[in-house]
């Protein structure tokens, strides 16, 4: 899986300017997270990947076809996005029936999607609330449903946004194993989040956008040690990412694993100096 974004800008019909000459490209299983404040084009950027948005200027490549070249529905088989409000998602009056509906339309045979139901309920955690409406799902199941939903149709690019929204912990484990059954599987995982704990502890690479802009698109260790660049987007890394930058470590560790073995290297280097 490729995706390619080509200098893309978005101007909303309301002429609010939300992307302005995007350029990324991202290819293979590694997950990417996308962070930035509110209002920075996050969502509207993703929702390129799949022709919800088509672009004002520039060009948008889903393993080199034009993102133009097909509707959104057409797209679905082979890009899910989860939206950031569960409710704009879910319109049916049982979770098996929201389940069924995408790959019913996409004419996957029965029994396959049987086999999909009961994998991807277990999986999400809904396999006990098959029969229930999804307005009476807790926030956290909701979103877990939404998920469910994309998962079932077994599509190789799959939009992330805000998961980690309202989750306890619980919720991020269940969320970090489904991004890893994803991966395992040879998807390509995009997710935006708010929480830089969840996205120090997952993903490799990060983008950062500012105002329509990706400013930043690098390893984390390089993103999170961009201490100016990350506060004039209002982006905090983790706690002990900023207690090693206080005890002006000379790597930037993001988990504790990491923290305590630049901490021993600092410590003998400082012994070695004295
Ligand atoms: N439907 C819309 N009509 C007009 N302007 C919009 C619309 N949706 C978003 N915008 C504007 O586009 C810009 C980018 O919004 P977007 O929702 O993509 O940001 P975001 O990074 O996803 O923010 P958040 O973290 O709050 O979800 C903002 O200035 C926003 O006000
Ligand atoms: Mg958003």
């Amino acid at each position: 899986m490729k995706v390619e974004i080509k200098d893309l800008s978005y101007v909303y019909p309301s002429q609010d300017c939300a992307l302005r000459g995007v350029s990324l490209v991202m290819e293979g299983t590694t997950p990417v997270a996308i962070v930035g404040q509110n209002g920075a084009g996050k969502t509207t950027l993703v929702k390129h990947l799949n022709g919800l948005l088509r672009p004002t200027s520039g060009q948008v490549l889903i393993d080199g076809v034009d993102i133009n070249t097909h509707t959104t529905a057409q797209w679905s088989r082979k890009v899910g996005y989860v939206f950031q409000n569960p409710d704009d998602q879910l319109f049916l009056e049982s979770v098996r029936k929201e389940f069924e509906f995408g790959p019913k339309h996409m004419g996957m045979r029965k029994e396959e999607i049987g086999e999909r139901v009961e994998y991807v309920s277990n999986l999400v955690g809904l396999a006990d609330q098959l029969d229930t409406h999804p307005f009476d799902l807790t926030s956290t199941q909701k979103r877990f449903c939404t998920i469910g939903i994309i998962m079932m149709m077994n599509p190789d690019l799959i939009l992330f946004d805000e998961p980690t929204c309202g989750q306890d912990a619980q919720g991020i484990r269940r969320l970090r194993k489904i991004i890893q059954e994803l991966r395992n599987q040879g998807k390509l995982c995009i997710t935006i989040s708010h929480d830089m704990r969840f996205v120090a502890e997952n993903f490799k690479r990060i983008i950062v956008m500012k105002k329509g802009e990706a400013i930043l698109d690098d390893d984390i260790e390089k993103v999170f040690a961009r201490t100016e660049t990350l506060k004039q987007c209002f982006i905090t890394p983790p706690p002990i990412t900023r207690v090693a930058q206080g005890a002006d470590l000379k790597k930037t560790p993001f988990t504790g694993k990491a923290f305590m073995e630049a901490f021993e290297e600092e410590r003998e280097r400082r012994i070695c100096q004295m």
